[in-house]
């Protein structure tokens, strides 16, 4: 059979792939950016696109529709948000900043025929200590002298000049790029570099997730071969990039004005922005190919910021445990204490830690992306038009985000949603939506917004009245990814706790993190079992703190120093050798 011609707008990119192939993966194929949030199963409904010429016109999943002939196919463009308050831009610490780069004005002696010097030893002259200058420094240094009156500013990094720029633009600040790549989402924060303070922060879907919503399967699929290991990181750089430039917009400045940048992430997502074969972590041992902090160049990772920018890639701990949960102890301190803390970080994975005094536990376990609306049908990222709070009484009230009619539901919503379900008895304890007879307790109010039963059940939490389309509900097969993500991250704080030899009474705080983790409701954590039971004093929401790892990263020598000591020091404990844990994972799957 013939090959297939698929042109791709607004890109305008084409490519030719052998009938049968899905149009997501030819999508792949061509390299264009585009979300499959359920890792192209057919039930996420959210890998639309549009074919306007070809054998069908209109609108199909891209996931499960195979081509057979030419099309032109349209691609609803995706969006990079700026996030309302996105935790990266609060807690701006009151630290010391010392990034390891700078911005200098400098005042060059302009050239006569008494001196003859070059540019660049005249700059040197005037720097007043031995420098190298990059090549792109020295294309820029004729013009930049001569353009105003051989007034330059500098940005040098340790011993190298990375740039020059015409004129004093110390004023202007010196900025870096903070990025937290997740599993099912990544957020980027613009940091000036001198005050410490978040510009923007802006958040994006992890295109990587049409080749599979969760670590193992992009692992499978970067083991295919170089090929698709390659699609993987142009993928997550892609939208970084994309990242970058949306920042830069909103700052007023170019991409190619970020001098410096910081990362973390966990070991599968580390691999594939490196291009490092991932295939070892996957089977026991689980094994990465480096857990050291690596340092490069933002060209060789193909980031589209200044080429020369240094990019600090934090350390890992083991091959589930990664520089996301060493930002994580970085940011919050936990690398040195001397009390019992427990901290979790919900997101498609859950990493536990558990600091005690001279020791770091820590240990991850596969969530799934459930608490990030991923997976979850009217599931959605906290952005416009999200609830994000819930709460059941005689009807149901919830809080959205920008004030607009509902959309969908973000991960702190779906844990209050179900929390407050429980609580009320839409919920059992199994998980079981009330249905029929059983929920004949219920206010009529509440009972009539239980639709279906059996695995069919649903619950309406915006009518479609209220939403003026579609309603928001939460379905029964919902609750059961709820049920598996929060089951795994309970069980592996138990066996976290009694690795350390400590009960939950002898904690002295909980901190609950997470990209949504500013807006979890403790109660809601408490009520639905997700932890164990403290007084909710003792539980504090430090919001996105594996971004604020990145941010301290970025802003700190001593915290970058940190980060290396804390993946150096932490002890993991590997749960599948744990029977204990299996065993925690089914009894914490009720509620
Ligand atoms: S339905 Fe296609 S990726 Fe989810």
């Amino acid at each position: 059979m013939e090959k297939c011609r698929i042109s791709f707008l607004p890109e305008k990119v084409q490519v030719t792939v052998e009938p049968g192939v899905t149009l997501m993966m030819a999508a792949a194929e061509a390299g264009v950016e585009f979300e499959g949030p359920c890792g192209g199963r057919g039930v996420c409904g959210k890998c639309k696109m549009n074919i306007i010429e070809g054998e069908t016109t209109g609108q199909v999943l891209a996931c499960q529709y195979k081509v057979s002939g030419d099309l032109v196919v349209e691609i609803p463009r995706q969006e990079v948000y700026l996030n309302r308050k996105t935790a990266l831009t609060e807690g701006d610490w009151e630290i010391e900043t010392d990034p390891g780069i700078s911005k200098l004005k400098l005042q060059v002696e302009p050239p006569s025929l008494d001196n003859q010097k070059s540019d660049a030893d005249r700059l040197l002259q005037a720097l007043n200590r031995p420098a190298k200058l990059r090549l792109d420094a020295l294309r820029a240094l004729p013009q930049a002298l001569r353009a105003e009156g051989h007034a330059v500013t500098v940005v040098l990094a340790g011993d190298e000049v990375l740039a020059v720029e015409a004129g004093d633009r110390v004023k202007q600040g010196l900025y870096g790029l903070a990025v937290d790549i997740g599993t099912t989402t990544v957020v980027g924060s613009l940091v000036e570099l001198t005050g410490g303070k978040t510009v923007a922060a802006a958040s994006a879907g992890n295109t990587q997730n049409i080749f599979g919503a969760d670590v193992i399967s992009r692992i499978q699929h970067a083991a295919k071969g170089p090929k698709e290991l390659e699609q993987l990181r142009r993928r997550v750089v892609q939208v970084i990039n994309r990242l970058s430039e949306k920042l830069a917009v909103s700052a007023g400045i170019a991409p190619r004005e970020f001098y410096q940048a910081a990362i973390v992430c966990n070991t599968t997502m580390h691999h594939l922005l490196l291009g490092l074969d991932p295939r070892y972590l996957a089977p026991a041992p689980f094994i990465p190919v480096v857990t050291e902090m690596v340092e490069i160049e933002a060209r060789e990772a193909g980031l589209g910021i200044h080429p020369h920018a240094p990019v600090y890639v934090l350390p890992n701990v083991a091959g589930y445990v990664g520089a996301d949960t060493v930002g994580v102890i970085v940011s919050t301190g936990l690398y040195n204490v001397n009390k019992s803390v427990l901290a979790v970080d919900i997101g498609t994975n859950g990493e536990i830690v558990l600091a005690l005094p001279g020791r770091l536990l820590t240990c991850s376990t596969a969530a799934g992306p459930a608490f990030e609306g991923a997976q979850i049908k009217c599931g959605m990222r906290a952005q416009a038009g999200a609830i994000e709070k819930v709460k059941i009484e005689d009807k149901v009230s919830y809080e959205v985000i920008g004030d607009v009619a509902p959309k969908g539901i973000c991960g702190s919503g779906i844990m209050d949603a179900i929390a407050e379900m429980f609580r009320v008895g839409v919920l059992e304890s199994n998980g079981r939506l009330a249905t029929g007879e059983r929920a004949s307790h219920l206010p009529e109010s509440i009972r009539e917004r239980i639709q279906g039963t059996g695995p069919q059940a649903s619950f309406i939490l915006a009518t479609a009245e209220e939403t003026g389309g579609d309603p928001v509900y939460l379905t029964q097969k919902d609750v059961r990814e709820v049920q598996l993500a929060k089951g795994a991250i309970r069980a592996g704080i138990e066996v976290l706790l009694e690795h350390g030899g400590v009960s939950p009474a002898d904690l002295d705080e909980v901190l609950l993190a997470g990209a949504f983790g500013s807006y979890i409701d403790k109660n809601s954590a408490l009520g639905m079992g997700l932890l164990p039971m403290v007084p909710p004093e003792k539980i504090r929401a430090v919001g996105n703190a594996a971004g604020a790892g990145a941010k301290l990263a970025l802003l700190s020598r001593k915290a970058r120093q940190q980060a290396v000591e804390a993946a150096r020091k932490a002890e993991h404990v590997e749960l599948s050798t744990w029977p204990q844990f299996q065993e925690a994972f089914i009894r914490f799957l009720n509620f």
